[in-house]
């Protein structure tokens, strides 16, 4: 492999982990925001409380772990992450991720379409963490790849609990 190969194949790579670590932190964010509004919003209620709100307290935490990251890989020398624009993708997620969350509800939302939205919102997570794992094998960086590896695991099992609160949500 030449060298100015190696140069293109590196910058493309610190593109994507750019990219999809804006987005992880747009969605972790946009999550968090989803479960104060359903409460507020009277959606979800009781026992499925309780359940959300824990889902949300792991989602606070999995953004600290990707901010962390974020700002370590930007002091790393080889990769010198742009933090700027890992940023500019999250705000855009942010509200795409917002937006459509309305679009999903309606005018008449029920406490079904609150969890299945959330269900919805894990799936993309799960479907998120499992490409950056894949982008991260392209860098030789351990601690990320535990981070994210680590967070995957959880975003999986988030993924599991919404489906239970989803079959709770309409079982009498
Ligand atoms: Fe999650």
């Amino acid at each position: 492999m030449s060298n100015s190969k190696t140069t293109t194949t590196t910058k493309e790579n610190i593109k994507n982990l750019e990219k999809k670590l804006g987005e992880i932190l747009g969605l972790e964010r946009a999550a968090q925001k989803a479960v104060d509004e359903l409460i507020s919003m009277k959606l979800i209620k009781s026992d499925l409380k309780d359940e959300a709100k824990d889902i949300q307290k792991e989602a606070n935490s999995h953004e600290d772990k990707i901010q962390e990251a974020v700002s370590e890989l930007s002091e790393d020398k080889d990769i010198k992450l742009d933090t700027q624009k890992v940023e500019e993708t999250a705000k855009e997620t942010e509200q795409k991720a917002t937006k459509m969350m309305k679009t999903y509800l309606g005018e008449e939302p029920d406490t079904s379409e609150a969890i299945e939205f959330l269900c919805l919102a894990e799936g993309g997570e799960v479907t998120h963490y499992e490409v950056l794992s894949s982008i991260s094998k392209n860098f030789d960086n351990k601690k990320l790849s535990t981070t994210v590896n680590s967070i995957l695991k959880e975003e999986q099992d988030h993924l599991k609990r919404c489906l239970t609160m989803a079959k709770e949500a309409v079982s009498s």
